[in-house]
């Protein structure tokens, strides 16, 4: 943890400056052909951070491309963005996250990207699944496993080289991958799921390097959550757990250029953008490691025996 750049930044201001401008463009980088609003492609937007992603994009002036397995579940989303912000364009990517190879996905997407009036400026790679049961290493399919490895790693991956040359064409653009704290915490009964928010770490923090080597103004940051109310955790809202809605606020004003990056505009390579889970991080890095561990360990045995009794 003491090697990544964290920020907090949750309850914005009333009134403050449209956190997402420099992707928006209208922060001095508006080209002369830019008549409509980019796009936002989200992934995973029917339901828990997803769909907030979608909403609020929208609502600061994007169109969006919501991304999700189901159909009718996506038109709900769309529809509610079309009543809660009637200037927002929408368009829908159905496809599955859990194969591989997903040819579906990369048609698909090509399409939507090859309309010109689509002016990709930010791609935000939220799907995530785990196994809800938290069982055993030697309790889980080969087929579960490789379903959260595939949804959580290659998905991403994927959407991102294709993404990529959009983004590159339509700078300053931003592309953000959702990982956990729990690649910090590593709490037990959930190791592919883990490992896979490792994966998506890295796989940040080297791509933002090879934006900088390649002198590209695609800003690439992992976004870090802790537990949030969602469609994966039903738990009693608190300091700690914020409701999906109020983690999303903090995401995206994260991103807005601060006091704590005054030397860039571009969002760090790692932020936990929640104000007390970022606070909880440090403090926790300071523990020795059997008392973190303990923690972890118990936090995931109240979430197995929950996840029992619903059965
Ligand atoms: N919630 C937390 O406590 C927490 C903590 C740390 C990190 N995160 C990360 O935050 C991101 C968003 O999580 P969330 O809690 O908001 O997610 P969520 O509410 O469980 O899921 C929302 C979206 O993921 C899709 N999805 C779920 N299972 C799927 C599957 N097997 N195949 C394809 N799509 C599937 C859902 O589609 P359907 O409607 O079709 O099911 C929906 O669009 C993820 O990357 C997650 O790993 C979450």
């Amino acid at each position: 943890m003491s090697s990544v750049a964290s920020t907090s930044a949750d309850n914005p201001p009333r009134g403050a400056a449209n956190p997402m401008r420099r992707y928006l463009h209208t922060n001095g980088a508006t080209k002369s052909n830019e008549t409509q609003a980019p796009y936002a492609l989200v992934t995973g937007t029917t339901g828990g951070m997803g769909e907030e992603w979608a909403k609020q994009l929208a609502a600061l002036g994007f169109n969006i491309i919501l991304q999700g397995r189901n159909r009718s579940k996506l038109e709900t989303v769309q529809s509610a963005i079309a009543v809660a912000t009637p200037s927002a364009q929408t368009r829908l990517l159905v496809t599955e996250a859990t194969i591989y190879p997903n040819e579906h996905l990369t048609q698909e997407l090509t399409s939507l990207l090859s309309d010109p009036e689509v002016r990709l400026t930010v791609v935000i790679n939220n799907l995530g699944t785990a196994n809800a049961h938290f069982p055993l290493l030697e309790e889980e399919t080969s087929e579960t496993i490789a379903q959260v490895i595939i949804s959580n790693t290659i998905f991403p991956a994927e959407v991102t080289r294709i993404c990529l040359p959009h983004l590159k064409r339509h700078e300053p653009s931003l592309l953000a991958v959702v990982s956990s704290i729990g690649v910090w915490a590593t709490p037990p009964y959930v190791s592919p799921y883990i490992g896979t928010k490792g994966f998506d770490l890295g796989f940040c923090q080297s791509l933002y390097n090879e934006m900088i080597a390649e002198k590209r103004d695609v800003d690439v940051t992992c976004l870090v959550p802790g537990q949030v109310i969602s469609g994966m955790l039903d738990a009693p809202e608190s300091l700690m757990i914020p409701t999906s809605e109020g983690w999303t606020r903090a995401a995206i004003q994260s991103l807005a250029p601060g006091m704590w990056n005054f030397w860039s505009v571009k969002p760090g390579v790692c932020i936990v953008p929640h104000r007390w889970q970022y606070w909880a991080t440090v403090v926790t890095s300071f523990l020795p490691a059997g008392v973190t561990r303990r923690l972890a360990i118990g936090i995931a045995k109240g979430l197995k025996e929950g996840a029992a009794k619903k059965k």
